[in-house]
């Protein structure tokens, strides 16, 4: 089988890769590992920056995010057991979010995918090698229904996550790579209940952090930090409602409505780069090529403008013959990485506990959001990185 680009990863990466191209006339096939239940049964962050939505609507998959979606203007910051609310349109002239889940995002593409009766082949394990991507005909070699297979293409899009094949096919002295890992982890919990608030609040507490997300106005999406070794199975649902409690102000507390966990998982936190993100005729882009702790909802929106710079790249190759795109979607794409990098990384600073840091660290943590809250200029910086900053 031969196509232009070979997309590994039908994750919002992968998905949102090959609807942009399609739509361009650009060939692409998707190989991905598991089934598309099983990418659609993963929880993730729901938060759209514009340029995600704008995205979204370029591919023709907007209209249910329109129907279905949320649109935030502001967020509340929970501190010292009070909340203040961080007005994302009146400090960034209008500019908003959208509350639309990401297994919302990936079942609308592939929606569209299929409709468009693109290949995508499914539950490849395993199998997917990268070959002669540093040469000019590059290769993925597969295995599917015990036969093994070859897509012959002119490009590889890494789009397969942190663990996936394409950034460990790429010789070790050839990428560099840099990560934190956080002490500490997110215990979530979805369930249908209303959420406690119309707006997303994340509060700072002696306790450590928490979240309250939702994914409709009938289902909630929470989240408490929890110490690095815990188990999700030393939580019942009554001890994350009861833990949650303890983290809101009075307000919040009679407000909460709790119910049975639909879902309930622990996630570890990390920031994660790897340089460049291309190698040759292989182009990573995604969870493929970094990770960040999810305090600021960036890593959707990373993975969308990571998808935004390379499908033009390709679509200005294939139209134009013309090369500088390709040549340029590395330092583009990592200069917008590490700003989203530096924002979450002092968003997740900020508003958790970090185990042996003493009192002091909660007083300091206390007092720069009391800052924050306070200054037109300090809130209007966390507004405009929390909104998306400019591509
Ligand atoms: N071969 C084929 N597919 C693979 C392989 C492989 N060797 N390894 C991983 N995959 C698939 C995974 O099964 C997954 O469906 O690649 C896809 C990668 O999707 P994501 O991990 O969702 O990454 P990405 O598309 O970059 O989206 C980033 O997803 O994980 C969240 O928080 C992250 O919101 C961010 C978004
Ligand atoms: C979520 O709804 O899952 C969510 C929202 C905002 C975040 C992280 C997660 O910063």
């Amino acid at each position: 089988m031969r196509t232009q680009v070979a997309i590994i990863g039908a994750g919002p990466a992968g998905l949102l890769l090959g609807q942009l191209l399609h739509q361009a006339g650009v060939a692409n096939v998707i190989l991905e590992r598991s089934s598309a239940d099983y990418v659609l049964g993963r929880i993730r962050a729901g938060v759209l920056e514009q340029i995600t939505v704008d995205l979204m609507e370029q591919c023709g998959v907007g209209q249910r995010m329109r129907q279905e979606g949320l649109a935030h203007d502001g967020i509340e910051l929970l501190f010292k057991g009070e909340r203040h609310r961080i007005d994302f349109a009146g400090l960034t002239g209008g500019k908003t979010v959208m509350v639309y889940g990401q297994t919302e995002v990936t079942r609308d593409l592939m929606a569209a995918r299929a409709a468009a009766g693109l290949t995508t082949i499914y539950e490849v394990g395993d199998s997917v090698t990268l070959h002669g991507f540093d040469g000019t005909a590059p290769a993925v070699r597969y295995r599917k229904d015990g036969q093994e297979q070859e897509l012959q293409c002119d490009f590889i899009a890494g789009c397969d996550g942190y663990h996936g094949a394409s950034r460990a096919s790429v010789p070790k002295g050839a990428v560099r790579e840099y990560e934190k890992v956080y002490p500490f982890g997110w215990l979530g919990l979805l369930a249908d209940v209303p959420p406690v608030f119309h707006e997303l609040i994340y509060a700072n507490t002696e306790r450590g952090f928490a979240l309250c997300s939702m994914r409709s106005p009938t289902r909630s999406r929470y989240y408490v930090q929890v110490p690095l070794e815990e188990k999700v199975e030393n939580w019942s649902d009554e001890a994350f409602w009861n833990e949650l409690r303890s983290r809101l102000d009075p307000a919040a507390r009679d407000q909460l409505v709790t119910g049975p966990s639909i879902e309930k998982s622990i996630a570890p936190l990390r920031s994660f780069v790897a340089e460049p993100m291309r190698f040759g005729r292989l182009f990573l882009a995604g969870d493929a090529a970094h990770i960040v702790p999810p305090t600021g909802a960036k890593g959707l929106n990373l993975a969308a403008s990571d998808v935004k710079y390379l499908s033009d790249a390709f679509i200005e190759h294939y139209r134009e013959r013309s090369a500088a795109g390709l040549d340029h979607y590395s330092d583009r794409a990592l200069r917008r990485v590490w700003k989203a990098e530096r924002f979450s990384w002092w968003f997740t600073s900020l508003m958790h506990k970090f185990p042996g840091e003493g009192e002091i660290a909660q007083k300091l943590q206390e007092a720069e959001l009391d800052y924050l809250v306070s200054s037109r200029a300090a809130s209007t910086a966390l507004a405009e990185n929390y909104v998306g900053l400019p591509l």
